[in-house]
């Protein structure tokens, strides 16, 4: 589905201790997917916001209302995987201020029931999957690789042992990537839970006023998904991939914030470069729509190595969707209103998508489909003898032929038009549009005339001919 605007969420979690402490009051409410902010010193200034999912968090499970991890994963990471076993890029990032959520709605608690975030629970869903699938012609592969961004440096965390800075080369179909990342292959969800919890622990954690345990990077963790399907009638291995990230940002407050000083003051700027280029990238796009006109080039995804990683992701071809993190507190108004601004900008942008796959092997999918379902039809309405006759005289549906001439051909022009002949055989077979080349269609089909009226006249045939319609749309 082309076209499609990122999805986003927000969610608010409960108070936390420092919160508490300070006696802060709630000043986030949520109606539906409407989250409204009270500015605490104006009880009547309140600002509201409709998002596509607003999750009240800030309660306990018992609470009705509350939205739990594994709710935000069934919203947004089972939707996105989804969108990964129909061929899409997709992208799910947590932005919000230090402490306000991210890091538990991406992870999670991983060793706390109930508690693990979009990534473990995506994680396992995938293997899920795959074991639910039943076709023998399909094989699957998933990789894996986690990144840290800190401070523009790009650092593998499954490779703990290269200390160094990775570079970030750009190929010339693939886009930007980084050079020597490693990308490991797993067979089962246990394989990524080791992967995980050895990532986390590398990454780069420092302490700020905010958030004990918060870290000061950027986290991608990238799934490569790639699902084969061997078709035996055509010896043909047709591949779809699809490269799933999910991001946990560093936090978006400003660095003196969080009383940050010398080093970590430095680090704020070089976090926030990502950050703000991350803003002025998802700005650039919502104005790009708003105009509904392309200009790629003021696009500045070229300014930090965040948004030039994300590029695909933010602009590009990719299904996306953004969780923002609020915290509930009084204290944090500025900040909180400020991701929510951010938050709103992100809804007027649309992706590209479309499916990784081969544009000849998706063509010769589609043929065979179609080429069957003729053939069932054929078989429901007693007249298989015509397939059986066909294949004798060597000219079986005419389609398989094109369908190895455009396999063989890998030109996607030819192809096409190729298609075009083959939609006109079939549709004179089914009688659903009598076509003009009918006579020439017969000359190198034989007796196609017959055919039709057979098909035309056979008993039953009309329903058939509706029941065709309707699954061929
Ligand atoms: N929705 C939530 N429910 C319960 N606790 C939460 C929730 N969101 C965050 N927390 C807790 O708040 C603290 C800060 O969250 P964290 O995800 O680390 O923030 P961030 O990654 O944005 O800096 C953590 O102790 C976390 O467990
Ligand atoms: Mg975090």
């Amino acid at each position: 589905m082309a076209g499609a605007s990122v999805k986003v969420a927000v969610r608010v979690r409960p108070f936390n201790s420092r919160e508490i402490g300070k006696e802060s009051k709630c000043i986030i409410q949520m109606s539906g997917n409407t989250t409204t902010i009270i500015n605490p010193k104006q009880a009547k200034d309140n600002k509201s916001f409709n998002f596509d999912y607003s999750y009240w968090s800030h309660t306990t499970p018992e609470d009705s209302n509350y939205a739990s991890q594994m709710k935000v994963y069934k919203d947004i990471g089972e939707e996105m995987l989804l969108h990964a076993f129909e061929g899409y890029n997709v992208c799910i990032f947590a932005y919000g201020q230090t402490g306000a959520g991210k890091s538990y709605t991406m992870m999670g608690k991983q060793d706390v029931k109930d508690q693990q975030g979009i990534i473990p629970l995506l994680c396992e869903d995938i293997f899920v999957k795959i074991s639910d699938n039943t076709d023998n012609s399909m094989s699957y592969s998933v990789e894996v690789s986690y990144m840290e961004i800190y401070c523009e440096r790009v650092r593998d965390l499954l490779n703990p042992k290269n200390k160094g800075n990775l570079r970030v080369r750009e190929h010339p179909l693939m886009g930007p990537y980084v050079e020597d990342l490693s990308k490991l292959a797993v067979t089962s969800y246990n394989d990524i839970q080791d992967l995980m919890d050895s990532g986390n622990k590398a990454r780069t954690v420092a302490a700020t006023n905010m958030n004990e345990t918060s870290s000061r990077s950027h986290a991608v963790f990238n799934i490569i998904f790639t699902q084969k399907r061997h078709d035996a009638d055509t010896d043909n291995t047709s591949e779809k991939v699809s490269k799933i990230s999910l991001v946990d940002l560093a936090g978006s407050e400003r660095a003196d914030s969080t009383g940050a000083k010398g080093t970590r003051l430095k680090e704020g700027a070089n976090i926030n470069k990502s950050l703000t280029t991350l803003g002025k990238v998802i700005s650039a796009l919502a104005e790009v729509n708003k105009k509904k006109k392309k200009v790629e080039s003021f696009i500045p995804y070229r300014d930090s190595v965040l948004t030039w990683l994300l590029r695909e992701n933010l602009g590009g071809n990719s299904r996306t969707a953004m969780v923002a993190a609020l915290s509930p507190a009084d204290i944090n108004y500025d900040e909180t209103l400020s991701t929510l601004r951010y938050a709103d900008r992100a809804k007027q942008i649309r992706c590209n998508a479309v499916i990784n796959e081969d544009p000849n092997n998706r063509l010769v999918r589609e043929l065979k489909d179609e080429v069957s379902r003729l053939k069932d039809l054929l078989y429901a309405q007693g007249l298989g003898d015509i397939i059986e006759t066909y294949r004798a005289t060597g000219a079986d549906i005419e389609g398989l032929k094109y369908v190895s001439d455009c396999k063989n051909n890998n030109n996607k022009d030819q192809a096409v038009n190729q298609r075009g002949d083959l939609s006109t055989v079939t549709n004179a077979m089914t009688g659903m549009s009598p076509s003009p080349s009918l006579s020439a269609l017969s000359s190198r089909a034989g007796s196609i005339t017959s055919l039709h009226d057979r098909i035309m006249f056979s008993p039953g045939s009309e329903e058939a001919i509706e029941r065709l319609k309707v699954n061929t749309g």
